[in-house]
């Protein structure tokens, strides 16, 4: 088993409505499940398909890289900008092409996780003060973590089985939680994640009403050491190996239940405020 950035494993034999409510009411019902006795528990049904979107990165190469080792998926499938087919998010027609490309595997696509997103490169960095304001720089965040993930949500949500728990997991960030910025700054970032945490919820909705046992939620990796994060991580945080964080969000996935969906969860299955 290969456990490159991007690749494809197959085993031959496999192991709405709106929410009104306060946000307070809304975070409840959306929480995560813990019982006692069910610790990843290969809740999706066997046979099926997990992609990770991003998985040259950080993060979602350590996913990539846990689920192939795990024996409940049939297939496992890296995409990105390197991968074949390659998937740019900033290319609709690249997202479409890979979704077609997942549709032709013919196996029931249970979970996809976008790994992807940016915060820094190519002048792109997070603001300290309004007077850091570029609109070049605010379309490049939006795009990548807001536009980019929609577009994901139209072309693999529909791909979803009808039938049978499945999961798509986009990563945000806790500093996109609006409840949650008491520090300011990083305008571009924290807003391109609010708008997808808000992308989310909507799509969720809408999902819910085709297919019942079908989830879509933002996910929290918390810290991890990536080069996303390197500039700006600080001595005395507590930061996740990529692996930890893969083993805790794959985790927490598990452990979503029909009404997490529409969520916003943290790497222990907490909700993030809104
Ligand atoms: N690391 C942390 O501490 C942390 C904390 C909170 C949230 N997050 C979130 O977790 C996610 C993953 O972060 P990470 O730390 O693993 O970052 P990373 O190592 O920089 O990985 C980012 C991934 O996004 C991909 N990507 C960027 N632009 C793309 C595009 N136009 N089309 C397709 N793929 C594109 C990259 O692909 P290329 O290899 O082609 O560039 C790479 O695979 C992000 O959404 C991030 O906001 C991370």
């Amino acid at each position: 088993m290969k456990h490159g950035a991007h690749f494809l494993v197959v085993r031959r034999k496999v192991s709405a409505r709106c929410c009104l409510e306060p946000p307070a009411a809304c975070l409840r019902t959306n929480q995560v499940h813990y019982p006692d006795t069910v610790k990843n528990s290969g809740a999706f049904p066997a046979g099926g398909l997990a992609v990770v979107v991003g998985s040259s990165g950080g993060i979602g190469r350590a996913l990539l890289g846990r689920l192939a080792a795990q024996p409940r998926f049939r297939a496992v499938l890296g995409l990105g900008r390197s991968s074949s087919p390659l998937l740019d998010l900033t290319d609709e027609t690249s997202i479409a092409e890979a979704a077609r490309h997942v549709q032709g595997l013919g196996t029931d696509l249970r979970l996809v996780i976008d790994a992807t997103g940016v915060l820094h490169g190519d002048g792109l960095a997070p603001e300290k003060s309004w007077r850091d304001l570029d609109a070049a720089h605010m379309a490049t965040a939006f795009a990548v973590n807001t536009i980019g993930p929609a577009l994901l949500m139209k072309h693999f949500l529909p791909l979803l089985p009808r039938q049978g728990r499945s999961v798509f997991a986009t990563l945000s960030a806790r500093v996109g939680s609006i409840g949650d910025n008491r520090l300011g700054g990083w305008y571009s970032y924290r807003a391109s994640k609010a708008a997808l945490n808000q992308l989310v919820r909507t799509a969720a909705i809408e999902l819910g009403r085709s297919k019942p046992a079908a989830l879509c939620v933002a996910l929290h990796p918390g810290t991890v050491a990536t080069s996303l994060s390197a500039p700006f991580v600080k001595s005395g945080l507590d930061i996740q190996t990529t692996e930890q964080a893969a083993d805790r969000l794959l985790d927490t996935i598990d452990r979503l239940r029909p009404d997490s969906s529409g969520g916003f969860f943290d790497w222990r299955g907490q909700p993030v405020p809104w």
